[in-house]
């Protein structure tokens, strides 16, 4: 419900329009006390404008202010201060609630567009890096951000599966692989032959031509090098799906930049053609309008195209594919330059949706304060961080809930659910220390502290027999207000999430609800007092269908028992 409004529209008309509504919402406050009211409208500007006191001009447009949902008007110095009809704001928004159950929350801001986002996309034959799961759990709660305001989100695992490093890769396994080991450890096996590679070449430097030539045989169809990177990537493939499917994420294309390879030759072309290639050294590039970013490489001397000619194919691709109204990239800030040229170029190529494509960028995961090394065995790694986190819930369960029911998999929504947390809480563009024990502490800002509570107001619901779908009854405890504004705010939380691309508000706000709710029930007695029983349950339901809904948005399950 848009209360705020409301007063904006009150204050418009008694202050004769001499503000515009914008101007006014604007200027509206939220007081720092209660008792000061919900809303507060300073009149310093419109004391200017009429050249009268400000406190006067309060004093005379508080009389002109009257709704039944405010209960009490009143000038204070300069301010005019309402304070909202409890009873009535309460019934409104618990109605709502429970009437909409998982819709609320929800618009149509993105008018049914489509928003196709760049995601996790992780390197064939190497680890799966905290970056990537950075990239995965950042973009897919974006994507059920977006869908609840109306867009539609189109997911792309865009897999670093094609360039120069798998003819190293092919040429190293030809030499010195071992197919039982490869099948058995695909990730640490092919990062050992990668890294292997590397060192034999710098005491043989003719390998490296060889390398060069296996990724020109790729690249030429030589039929027994697409067999074997064929199969590297359908091995690597099926380690990252372990992951996926435990954070329970999917995806609407795995094309990766190998499916490029056949359309970047009409990028060269449409290059051509509109006059944007020159030579560098031999290569071919585009110079760029921004003369902070260097020109973007497209093809090199010996022809080979790179990462930003697969991006534009890629681009091109999606726009015809999906006519995309926003395109997002959920990549780290290192390849912030990258980002800009493909998009510079686009621009230059005379493409108006490039104006519409945006790199969601995000910062590092830090261990002990100090960037986490994405050398050796990260794929082992990340799959046991989530793996420890899933143990721990699981003790956790069994020292508080023995006999609880699907233990494994509620331990896994709360392993899971405090990795994702604790990634989502923050700004995306901040860096994050990387802590298990922080991730899985019940009390404080974690994943497991909302969905306790959230489990708490399912137990009440049980024990005190909550009916769906029966009569509505009005709350009368004073100590729910700050629940009730809060259940308020969360369509509005919703929607600037999507726009600003900030899962966090999301997260934000489900801690500050569990929080109101957490001290709700440490003052009243719900089930205690049959004459409030209905109305308490009513608004224990409405905080449960919030919280679920909310963790959703993150990618959480809200167990009901835990
Ligand atoms: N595979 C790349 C990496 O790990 C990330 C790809 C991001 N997406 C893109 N369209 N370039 O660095």
């Amino acid at each position: 419900m848009k209360y705020k409004e409301l007063f904006a529209q009150e204050l418009y008309v008694a202050c004769d329009e001499q503000l515009t509504k914008e101007e006014i919402i604007r200027r509206i406050e939220k007081p720092k006390h209660e008792e000061l009211g919900d809303y507060a409208f300073p009149c310093f500007d419109l004391a200017r404008v009429q050249r009268t006191a400000p406190n006067k001009i309060a004093t005379n447009m508080a009389t002109r202010i009257y709704t039944p949902i405010f209960e009490k008007v009143e000038a204070v110095g300069p301010y005019i201060n309402v304070f909202l009809e409890k009873g009535l704001v309460a019934s409104e928004v618990v109605k709502k609630i429970l009437e909409e159950g998982n819709y609320y929350g929800s618009s149509n801001i993105g008018d049914g567009g489509s928003v196709t986002i760049d995601l996790s996309s992780p390197n064939i034959a190497k680890p799966f890096s905290m970056g990537h799961l950075r990239s995965t759990v950042i973009g897919n709660a974006l994507a059920l951000i977006l869908e609840k305001s109306g867009y539609r989100p189109v997911r792309i695992n865009h897999l670093g599966d094609w360039g120069t490093q798998f003819g190293k890769l092919i040429t190293a396994y030809r030499k010195w692989g071992n197919e039982t080991q490869v099948r058995q450890n695909t990730i640490k096996e092919l990062l050992a032959l990668y890294i292997k590679f590397h060192e034999e070449a710098e005491l043989t430097p003719a390998l490296l031509d060889e390398g060069r030539k296996a990724f020109k045989s790729l690249e030429e169809g030589d039929p027994e090098a697409v067999a074997l990177w064929k199969w590297f990537r359908e091995e690597s493939l099926k380690e990252f799906n372990r992951i996926y499917e435990l954070m329970g994420i999917t995806f609407d294309s795995t094309n990766g930049e190998a499916f490029y390879n056949n359309k970047m030759q009409r990028v060269v072309e449409l290059l051509e053609k509109k006059n944007l290639l020159t030579e560098s050294k031999g290569a071919m590039v585009v110079e760029v309008n921004d003369d902070t970013l260097p020109p973007c490489l497209i093809k090199k001397k010996d022809g080979a195209t790179l990462y930003a000619t697969r991006d534009l194919a890629a681009a091109l691709y999606r726009y015809e594919t999906y006519g995309f109204s926003q395109a997002l990239y959920v990549v780290g800030n290192e390849q912030s330059l990258h980002f800009k040229q493909v998009f510079e170029v686009l621009k230059k190529m005379g493409y108006e949706w490039a104006e519409q494509m945006y790199h969601i960028t995000f910062g590092m995961m830090l261990k002990d304060g100090k960037k986490m090394s994405t050398r050796k065995g990260k794929v082992v790694l990340l799959e046991e961080v989530l793996n420890n986190a899933i143990d721990l819930a699981k003790e956790n369960i069994n020292s508080k809930n023995p006999s609880l029911k699907n233990k494994q998999i509620i331990a896994e929504h709360i392993g899971v659910g405090a990795v994702l947390f604790h990634d989502l809480k923050n700004d995306r563009r901040n860096d994050i220390d990387f802590s298990l024990e922080d991730m899985l502490r019940v009390e404080g800002e974690t994943g497991p502290y909302v969905q306790y509570t959230n489990a708490r107001a399912c137990s009440i619901l049980r024990k005190g027999h909550f009916q769906k779908g029966e009569p509505f009854e009005q709350i009368k405890d004073k100590e729910a207000w700050p629940i009730i504004t809060r259940l308020n705010e969360f369509p509005r939380t919703v929607e600037r999430a999507a726009k600003e691309y900030d899962p966090s508000q999301v997260a934000k706000y489900v801690l500050e609800l569990a929080r109101s709710f957490n001290k709700y029930y440490g003052q009243i007695r719900i089930l205690d007092d049959d004459t409030h029983l209905k109305a308490r349950l009513q608004l224990v339901s409405a905080v449960s269908i919030v919280l679920t809904e909310g963790l959703r948005l993150l990618g959480l399950h809200a167990p009901e028992e835990m």
